[in-house]
């Protein structure tokens, strides 16, 4: 059995977790492969791409610490070949690579529309066109994917099943930092005042999930993004992106929260952009 655990890099707690978790699943016999790949056609031009954290050695190192028994850590002219290279041009569907290299993309229809999608135009086809070529190489019979990103692991459930891909989906739970932080990559970028101001995400969620635990009925879904504007708002470098509440399945927008319902949130600290998600 092959686990397989795609990453970006730049390991912490939260991805250890997932190898954790890949390995429980294939037993002693079973083989922990991880990929890691700052993927270019998921970033926005104006996104973090040329400054995502990156560090092979210490990832490495990491790796061999855990058991990891194989890591795939391609460049980007072997996942998307170009005449030129591999430069990455924009389009107005999101960024791509020389055509004259490479013109084959993933696109999910539905799931990606909000939330993520709708935030990050073009994200979503570049993570289920480098899963998918991913899930190719590597061949794995499972694969663990962090719930912090809901909406992804959701998507790549349905172009797994769409798709025909012969594997299973395993989704783990996120890692939290002791003030309630989910673990991110990007927690990197908090320098000085602004990483306890981090804890807005995670205050929100509460403060919703108190909200609705103590109501007698639904509550309108306005009203709870009106809180947690005023909470994202309490933090001077903080500014809400989104904040959306749905069912944890078909991610359709929920009009009334209750007990059930998920919600997920995006906010900027700083340049920074952090996500967060819960089940109510
Ligand atoms: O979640 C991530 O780190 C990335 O989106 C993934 C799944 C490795 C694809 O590049």
């Amino acid at each position: 059995c092959i686990g397989f655990v795609p990453t970006m890099g730049y390991l912490h707690a939260g991805h250890l977790s997932l190898l954790r978790a890949a390995r429980r699943r294939g037993g002693k016999a079973g083989k922990v492969v991880v990929s890691i790949y700052v993927n270019p056609t998921q970033f926005g031009p104006k996104e973090d791409f040329p400054s995502y954290p990156r560090d092979l050695k210490r990832d490495l190192n990491l790796c061999r610490t855990e058991g990891v028994d194989a890591v795939f850590a391609p460049r980007d002219k072997e996942m998307y070949p170009g005449k030129t290279g591999s430069r990455r041009c924009e389009s107005a569907d999101g960024p791509r690579f020389d055509k004259r290299g490479y013109s084959t993309y993933v696109v999910e229809e539905q799931l990606s529309q909000g939330m993520e999608g709708a935030a990050r135009p073009g994200h979503f086809r570049g993570v289920t066109t480098v899963v998918a070529k991913l899930f190719n190489i590597v061949l794995p019979d499972v694969a663990v994917f962090g719930a912090k990103d809901w909406q992804q692991a959701a998507i790549i459930k349905r172009m797994v099943a769409d798709l025909n891909f012969p594997l299973k989906i395993v989704v783990a739970p996120i890692v939290r930092e002791p003030d309630g932080v989910a673990m991110s990559s990007r927690n990197k970028y908090l320098v000085g005042n602004l990483r306890p101001q981090a804890a807005v995400l995670r205050r929100s969620i509460q403060v919703v999930r108190q909200t609705v635990a103590i109501a007698k009925k639904p509550v309108f879904a306005p009203k709870l993004k009106a809180r947690v504007r005023q909470i994202v708002k309490a933090a001077p470098a903080a500014r809400l992106d989104y904040v959306e509440f749905f069912d944890p399945e078909t991610l359709k927008p929920a009009t009334k929260v209750a007990h059930g319902t998920h919600m997920a949130l995006a906010v900027f600290i700083g340049k920074t952009r952090l996500i967060d998600n819960s089940w109510l």
